[in-house]
């Protein structure tokens, strides 16, 4: 199995946790196996907020109704992807750079059960560069401010977010302690949000490996 059957194999057992109403739907190519799947039980759910404007696209596109997070209130599930997860749950996420509109949906929902290849799971978050999305204005403030916790910002050229924004990419990151590292980021003015999920983690992560998805809480 290559990485992206683990990956549908993960969206698929996903299906196990629709139970019915409105659903968070997150972004990205496990995102997209599951919106797939999703279509196959589509008449059990009321319909999907979603967070990107790429998922939007694809949910219409197999008939899914879109709905807006204001109209719909509490969310009962949310499922995403991640670049990376540790053992608590806590992810590193924003790699398509919709990090901003999938902590919304996170923060909005009771249960957010996130999916991926078993290869997202690590001991510490940080190999893989951390995105901050930024105000374009605050792009250079933002990347000295990283740099002084350590950080080696790199702006994704020719990136916007859907939000009209930058993203910085940060490698060389030792997150000992994603909370506290989340918070710091929040705090910078210009920063919209940093990718650490840790605040809010997941409540489930489901990994599609060879011997078959594994489940962790
Ligand atoms: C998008 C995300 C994605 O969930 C993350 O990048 C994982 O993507 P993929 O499922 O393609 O590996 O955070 O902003």
């Amino acid at each position: 199995m290559n990485q992206d059957d683990l990956k549908r194999q993960a969206a698929e057992a996903a299906l196990d946790h629709v139970e019915g109403g409105v659903i968070g739907v997150g972004t990205g190519s496990t995102v997209n196996h599951f919106i797939d799947a999703l279509a196959t039980v589509k008449s059990r759910i009321e319909g999907a907020v979603s967070s990107s404007e790429a998922s939007t696209a694809r949910l219409r596109q197999h008939g899914i109704e879109v709905l807006d997070l204001n109209a719909t209130g509490e969310l009962s599930l949310y499922v995403d992807g991640a670049d990376e997860s540790n053992g608590r749950l806590e992810l590193i996420k924003g790699g398509g750079g919709a990090l901003t509109r999938e902590k919304i949906v996170a923060a909005a929902s009771r249960q957010f059960v996130c999916i991926a290849d078993e290869s997202k799971l690590v001991d510490r978050l940080g190999a893989f560069p951390l995105p901050v999305e930024v105000i374009p204005m605050a792009r250079s403030y933002v990347a000295r401010e990283l740099v002084q916790l350590g950080g080696t910002p790199v702006w994704r050229d020719g990136f916007v977010t859907d939000n009209g924004n930058l993203i910085l990419d940060v490698h060389n990151l030792q997150i000992e302690a994603p909370a506290e590292l989340e918070t710091r980021i929040n705090a910078i003015a210009g920063v919209v949000t940093v990718g650490i999920f840790a605040l809010r983690p997941a409540d489930v992560l489901i990994l599609g490996s060879a011997q078959g998805p594994r489940t962790l809480t």
